[in-house]
Protein backbone atom coordinates (compact mmCIF):
# COMPACT_ATOMS: atom_id res chain seq x y z
CA UNK A 1 0.00 0.00 0.00
CA UNK A 2 1.96 2.83 -1.13
CA UNK A 3 0.27 6.00 -1.67
CA UNK A 4 3.19 7.98 -1.15
CA UNK A 5 5.24 7.75 -4.70
CA UNK A 6 6.79 4.60 -6.85
CA UNK A 7 5.78 1.48 -5.50
CA UNK A 8 9.70 0.20 -5.23
CA UNK A 9 10.70 3.57 -3.52
CA UNK A 10 9.86 4.01 0.16
CA UNK A 11 10.79 7.42 0.77
CA UNK A 12 13.04 8.21 4.60
CA UNK A 13 11.29 10.42 6.16
CA UNK A 14 12.92 11.46 9.79
CA UNK A 15 10.56 13.13 12.49
CA UNK A 16 12.34 15.37 15.13
CA UNK A 17 9.75 15.75 18.10
CA UNK A 18 10.34 17.74 21.63
CA UNK A 19 7.24 17.43 23.95
CA UNK A 20 6.97 18.52 27.61
CA UNK A 21 3.60 16.82 28.60
CA UNK A 22 2.81 14.27 25.50
CA UNK A 23 0.92 16.18 22.99
CA UNK A 24 3.48 17.00 20.43
CA UNK A 25 4.95 13.21 20.92
CA UNK A 26 1.50 12.24 20.51
CA UNK A 27 1.24 13.96 17.09
CA UNK A 28 4.37 12.69 15.84
CA UNK A 29 3.34 9.27 16.64
CA UNK A 30 0.30 10.28 14.50
CA UNK A 31 2.36 11.56 11.80
CA UNK A 32 4.53 8.52 11.62
CA UNK A 33 1.30 5.92 11.47
CA UNK A 34 -0.08 8.21 8.65
CA UNK A 35 3.45 8.24 7.10
CA UNK A 36 3.51 4.41 7.04
CA UNK A 37 0.42 4.42 5.71
CA UNK A 38 1.33 6.01 3.05
CA UNK A 39 4.20 3.74 2.02
CA UNK A 40 7.42 5.99 3.79
CA UNK A 41 9.52 4.38 5.72
CA UNK A 42 10.01 6.55 9.32
CA UNK A 43 11.87 7.24 11.73
CA UNK A 44 10.80 8.89 15.20
CA UNK A 45 13.28 11.08 17.33
CA UNK A 46 12.75 12.56 20.49
CA UNK A 47 15.30 15.73 20.17
CA UNK A 48 16.33 15.28 24.04
CA UNK A 49 18.01 11.66 22.73
CA UNK A 50 19.10 13.80 19.59
CA UNK A 51 23.27 12.62 19.41
CA UNK A 52 24.59 15.31 16.43
CA UNK A 53 27.38 13.19 15.85
CA UNK A 54 25.83 9.54 15.07
CA UNK A 55 23.27 11.19 13.78
CA UNK A 56 24.51 13.45 10.78
CA UNK A 57 24.88 10.60 8.41
CA UNK A 58 21.64 9.45 8.85
CA UNK A 59 19.98 12.71 8.71
CA UNK A 60 21.76 13.26 5.38
CA UNK A 61 20.09 10.05 3.92
CA UNK A 62 16.43 11.25 5.15
CA UNK A 63 14.63 12.52 1.94
CA UNK A 64 12.15 14.30 4.23
CA UNK A 65 12.40 15.98 7.57
CA UNK A 66 9.48 16.84 10.28
CA UNK A 67 9.55 18.39 13.35
CA UNK A 68 6.82 18.60 15.69
CA UNK A 69 6.72 20.86 18.99
CA UNK A 70 4.61 22.77 21.31
CA UNK A 71 3.78 26.14 21.00
CA UNK A 72 5.09 27.93 24.12
CA UNK A 73 4.58 31.82 25.00
CA UNK A 74 3.81 32.54 20.77
CA UNK A 75 6.89 31.02 20.14
CA UNK A 76 7.99 27.15 19.14
CA UNK A 77 9.60 25.45 22.09
CA UNK A 78 13.18 26.63 23.12
CA UNK A 79 14.76 22.91 22.74
CA UNK A 80 13.15 22.88 18.94
CA UNK A 81 14.22 26.40 17.77
CA UNK A 82 18.23 25.42 19.81
CA UNK A 83 17.80 21.56 17.78
CA UNK A 84 17.33 23.32 14.42
CA UNK A 85 20.10 25.91 14.66
CA UNK A 86 22.33 23.27 15.77
CA UNK A 87 21.72 20.84 12.80
CA UNK A 88 24.34 20.37 10.00
CA UNK A 89 23.51 22.26 7.08
CA UNK A 90 22.21 20.14 4.28
CA UNK A 91 24.33 19.47 1.15
CA UNK A 92 21.39 19.49 -0.94
CA UNK A 93 17.76 21.12 -0.38
CA UNK A 94 16.01 19.24 1.71
CA UNK A 95 12.31 19.50 2.25
CA UNK A 96 10.98 19.85 5.60
CA UNK A 97 7.35 19.93 7.41
CA UNK A 98 6.50 21.21 10.51
CA UNK A 99 3.37 20.49 13.25
CA UNK A 100 2.65 22.68 16.02
CA UNK A 101 0.41 21.86 18.97
CA UNK A 102 -0.57 24.63 21.06
CA UNK A 103 -3.43 25.41 22.82
CA UNK A 104 -4.87 28.57 21.63
CA UNK A 105 -2.39 30.94 19.65
CA UNK A 106 0.57 29.69 17.11
CA UNK A 107 0.73 32.77 14.73
CA UNK A 108 4.43 33.09 14.14
CA UNK A 109 6.33 30.55 15.48
CA UNK A 110 6.65 28.63 11.95
CA UNK A 111 7.73 31.87 10.06
CA UNK A 112 10.55 32.49 12.96
CA UNK A 113 11.45 28.93 12.30
CA UNK A 114 11.23 28.80 8.74
CA UNK A 115 13.71 31.17 8.72
CA UNK A 116 16.15 29.28 10.81
CA UNK A 117 15.84 26.07 8.34
CA UNK A 118 16.10 28.00 5.31
CA UNK A 119 19.95 29.10 6.52
CA UNK A 120 20.50 25.60 6.89
CA UNK A 121 18.96 24.62 3.38
CA UNK A 122 15.98 22.62 4.71
CA UNK A 123 12.89 24.02 3.06
CA UNK A 124 9.67 24.05 4.94
CA UNK A 125 6.98 23.10 2.11
CA UNK A 126 4.29 22.43 4.34
CA UNK A 127 2.99 22.88 7.80
CA UNK A 128 -0.04 22.12 9.93
CA UNK A 129 -1.18 22.35 13.72
CA UNK A 130 -3.53 20.95 16.45
CA UNK A 131 -4.72 22.05 19.27
CA UNK A 132 -4.73 20.14 22.40
CA UNK A 133 -5.34 20.84 25.66
CA UNK A 134 -2.98 23.63 27.60
CA UNK A 135 -0.37 22.59 29.69
CA UNK A 136 0.12 25.70 30.95
CA UNK A 137 -1.22 25.76 34.75
CA UNK A 138 -0.54 29.40 35.20
CA UNK A 139 -3.24 30.51 33.34
CA UNK A 140 -5.24 27.90 34.63
CA UNK A 141 -8.48 28.47 36.35
CA UNK A 142 -9.59 24.65 37.60
CA UNK A 143 -12.63 24.15 35.50
CA UNK A 144 -10.27 25.21 32.35
CA UNK A 145 -8.89 21.38 32.66
CA UNK A 146 -11.64 19.90 30.23
CA UNK A 147 -10.35 16.59 31.56
CA UNK A 148 -11.95 15.16 28.30
CA UNK A 149 -9.53 14.08 26.00
CA UNK A 150 -7.93 16.62 23.59
CA UNK A 151 -6.91 16.28 20.90
CA UNK A 152 -10.20 14.57 19.79
CA UNK A 153 -10.30 11.74 17.78
CA UNK A 154 -11.35 13.07 15.17
CA UNK A 155 -8.77 15.99 15.08
CA UNK A 156 -6.14 12.79 15.59
CA UNK A 157 -7.63 11.10 12.10
CA UNK A 158 -7.39 14.58 10.28
CA UNK A 159 -3.82 14.67 11.22
CA UNK A 160 -3.29 11.09 10.16
CA UNK A 161 -5.13 11.65 6.99
CA UNK A 162 -2.95 14.98 6.75
CA UNK A 163 0.37 12.60 6.94
CA UNK A 164 -1.13 9.98 4.65
CA UNK A 165 -2.28 12.81 2.36
CA UNK A 166 -0.96 15.71 2.65
CA UNK A 167 2.75 15.32 3.40
CA UNK A 168 3.08 12.87 0.01
CA UNK A 169 1.34 15.47 -2.20
CA UNK A 170 3.49 18.12 -0.70
CA UNK A 171 6.57 15.74 -1.87
CA UNK A 172 5.84 15.25 -5.05
CA UNK A 173 4.77 19.46 -5.89
CA UNK A 174 8.04 19.73 -4.22
CA UNK A 175 9.93 17.14 -6.69
CA UNK A 176 8.01 18.57 -9.74
CA UNK A 177 8.51 22.39 -8.24
CA UNK A 178 11.18 23.39 -5.50
CA UNK A 179 9.56 26.12 -3.57
CA UNK A 180 9.65 27.50 -0.48
CA UNK A 181 5.56 26.91 0.35
CA UNK A 182 5.43 28.55 4.08
CA UNK A 183 4.23 32.01 3.80
CA UNK A 184 3.34 34.91 6.18
CA UNK A 185 0.86 34.06 9.03
CA UNK A 186 -2.04 37.04 10.13
CA UNK A 187 -1.08 38.29 13.43
CA UNK A 188 -4.15 37.23 16.25
CA UNK A 189 -4.49 40.50 18.19
CA UNK A 190 -4.13 39.43 21.15
CA UNK A 191 -0.54 37.90 20.31
CA UNK A 192 0.37 41.79 19.30
CA UNK A 193 2.21 41.84 22.42
CA UNK A 194 4.35 39.08 21.97
CA UNK A 195 5.15 40.33 18.67
CA UNK A 196 6.86 43.16 20.23
CA UNK A 197 8.21 41.93 23.05
CA UNK A 198 9.24 37.93 22.09
CA UNK A 199 11.89 37.31 24.33
CA UNK A 200 10.43 39.17 27.52
CA UNK A 201 7.46 36.86 27.05
CA UNK A 202 8.98 33.62 26.56
CA UNK A 203 11.36 34.57 29.70
CA UNK A 204 7.77 35.25 31.59
CA UNK A 205 7.04 31.79 31.78
CA UNK A 206 10.24 31.03 33.32
CA UNK A 207 9.79 31.11 37.16
CA UNK A 208 12.21 30.03 40.09
CA UNK A 209 10.97 26.52 40.98
CA UNK A 210 9.91 25.90 44.57
CA UNK A 211 10.03 22.20 46.13
CA UNK A 212 7.92 21.52 49.13
CA UNK A 213 9.31 19.16 51.16
CA UNK A 214 6.79 17.73 52.69
CA UNK A 215 5.09 16.45 49.58
CA UNK A 216 8.47 15.36 47.83
CA UNK A 217 9.44 11.48 47.66
CA UNK A 218 12.62 12.66 45.74
CA UNK A 219 11.59 10.14 43.35
CA UNK A 220 13.23 12.15 40.65
CA UNK A 221 10.50 12.36 38.03
CA UNK A 222 10.87 16.02 37.46
CA UNK A 223 14.49 15.88 36.64
CA UNK A 224 14.21 13.51 34.65
CA UNK A 225 12.13 15.50 32.63
CA UNK A 226 13.68 18.48 31.99
CA UNK A 227 14.90 18.87 28.73
CA UNK A 228 17.87 21.16 29.66
CA UNK A 229 19.14 19.13 32.59
CA UNK A 230 18.55 22.25 34.58
CA UNK A 231 17.45 19.97 37.77
CA UNK A 232 19.53 18.01 40.80
CA UNK A 233 18.36 15.91 43.47
CA UNK A 234 20.58 17.65 45.84
CA UNK A 235 18.70 16.24 48.08
CA UNK A 236 15.32 17.34 47.02
CA UNK A 237 15.19 19.22 43.44
CA UNK A 238 17.45 22.08 42.81
CA UNK A 239 17.35 24.12 39.89
CA UNK A 240 20.48 25.28 38.66
CA UNK A 241 20.99 27.34 34.98
CA UNK A 242 18.66 28.26 31.93
CA UNK A 243 14.99 26.80 32.49
CA UNK A 244 12.82 26.49 29.27
CA UNK A 245 9.44 27.10 30.87
CA UNK A 246 8.21 24.07 29.28
CA UNK A 247 6.37 22.65 32.73
CA UNK A 248 7.23 19.45 32.20
CA UNK A 249 8.49 19.18 36.10
CA UNK A 250 5.80 20.90 37.14
CA UNK A 251 2.92 18.59 35.60
CA UNK A 252 5.20 15.84 36.03
CA UNK A 253 5.28 15.12 39.98
CA UNK A 254 2.98 13.01 41.03
CA UNK A 255 2.71 14.71 44.54
CA UNK A 256 2.40 18.18 43.25
CA UNK A 257 5.70 18.98 45.00
CA UNK A 258 7.13 21.01 42.99
CA UNK A 259 6.14 24.60 41.51
CA UNK A 260 6.45 28.01 40.79
CA UNK A 261 4.49 30.78 43.21
CA UNK A 262 2.02 30.86 40.02
CA UNK A 263 1.38 26.70 39.77
CA UNK A 264 1.07 26.41 43.55
CA UNK A 265 -2.07 25.43 44.38
CA UNK A 266 -3.44 24.75 40.91
CA UNK A 267 -4.28 21.23 39.14
CA UNK A 268 -1.79 19.65 36.82
CA UNK A 269 -2.21 18.66 32.97
CA UNK A 270 -1.33 15.15 33.00
CA UNK A 271 -1.16 14.44 29.48
CA UNK A 272 -3.36 13.42 26.54
CA UNK A 273 -6.03 10.82 27.28
CA UNK A 274 -6.17 10.12 23.61
CA UNK A 275 -3.79 7.19 22.66
CA UNK A 276 -2.69 5.82 18.93
CA UNK A 277 -4.40 2.53 19.61
CA UNK A 278 -7.39 5.14 19.52
CA UNK A 279 -7.08 5.53 15.85
CA UNK A 280 -7.16 1.81 14.89
CA UNK A 281 -10.18 0.90 12.90
CA UNK A 282 -10.41 -3.08 13.09
CA UNK A 283 -12.28 -3.01 9.83
CA UNK A 284 -9.91 -1.52 7.56
CA UNK A 285 -7.19 -3.98 6.69
CA UNK A 286 -4.49 -1.64 6.45
CA UNK A 287 -4.69 -0.92 10.25
CA UNK A 288 -5.49 -4.31 11.32
CA UNK A 289 -1.95 -4.92 9.90
CA UNK A 290 0.89 -5.64 12.15
CA UNK A 291 1.99 -2.18 11.49
CA UNK A 292 5.93 -1.69 13.10
CA UNK A 293 5.31 0.87 16.53
CA UNK A 294 6.06 3.89 15.55
CA UNK A 295 7.52 5.37 18.67
CA UNK A 296 10.34 2.89 18.05
CA UNK A 297 13.64 4.78 17.35
CA UNK A 298 16.09 3.69 15.03
CA UNK A 299 18.78 5.90 15.84
C1 LIG B 1 4.88 27.58 29.43
C2 LIG B 1 3.82 27.32 28.41
C3 LIG B 1 3.43 28.32 27.53
C4 LIG B 1 2.44 28.09 26.57
N1 LIG B 1 2.11 29.08 25.69
C5 LIG B 1 1.20 28.84 24.73
C6 LIG B 1 0.89 29.84 23.74
O1 LIG B 1 1.45 30.92 23.69
N2 LIG B 1 -0.05 29.55 22.82
C7 LIG B 1 -0.71 28.36 22.82
O2 LIG B 1 -1.57 28.18 21.96
N3 LIG B 1 -0.42 27.38 23.72
C8 LIG B 1 0.51 27.60 24.67
N4 LIG B 1 0.81 26.60 25.57
C9 LIG B 1 0.12 25.31 25.48
C10 LIG B 1 0.97 24.28 24.78
O3 LIG B 1 1.36 24.73 23.51
C11 LIG B 1 0.18 22.98 24.57
O4 LIG B 1 -0.33 22.49 25.76
C12 LIG B 1 1.09 21.94 23.91
O5 LIG B 1 0.28 21.00 23.25
C13 LIG B 1 2.00 21.23 24.88
O6 LIG B 1 2.76 20.28 24.15
P1 LIG B 1 3.49 19.05 24.83
O7 LIG B 1 2.46 18.27 25.61
O8 LIG B 1 4.01 18.28 23.67
O9 LIG B 1 4.58 19.55 25.69
C14 LIG B 1 1.79 26.81 26.52
C15 LIG B 1 2.20 25.80 27.39
C16 LIG B 1 3.20 26.04 28.32
C17 LIG B 1 3.64 24.92 29.24
S1 LIG C 1 8.74 14.58 40.86
FE1 LIG C 1 7.89 15.57 42.67
S2 LIG C 1 8.16 14.05 44.29
FE2 LIG C 1 9.51 13.42 42.62
S3 LIG C 1 11.49 14.41 43.10
FE3 LIG C 1 10.37 15.82 41.77
S4 LIG C 1 9.31 17.23 43.19
FE4 LIG C 1 9.94 15.42 44.38
S1 LIG D 1 13.07 23.40 35.13
FE1 LIG D 1 11.03 22.54 34.67
S2 LIG D 1 10.01 24.14 33.45
FE2 LIG D 1 12.24 24.60 33.43
S3 LIG D 1 13.01 23.57 31.60
FE3 LIG D 1 13.26 22.12 33.29
S4 LIG D 1 11.39 20.85 33.25
FE4 LIG D 1 10.99 22.68 32.00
Amino acid sequence: MNLFLEQSYRPKTHIHYFSATGNSRLAAQVVGDGLKLAGCDVLLQDIRKFDLKTAAKCLSEADFLGFVFPIYAFRAAIPMETHIRSLPRASVRKPVFMVATFAGYLDRAFMRLRDFLLEKNYVPVLTTSMICQDAWTVVRIENFIYDNGWPKKEQLLALREFAKIEIPKAWRENRENPKDVVGWVPFNPLSMVAALFPTALHKGVQFPIMVKKALCVRCGICVRQCPVNRLRLDPFPKAKGDCVGCYGCINSCPHDAINTWFTNGRLRYRGPVAKLEDLKDPEDPVDAGDLENPANTRL
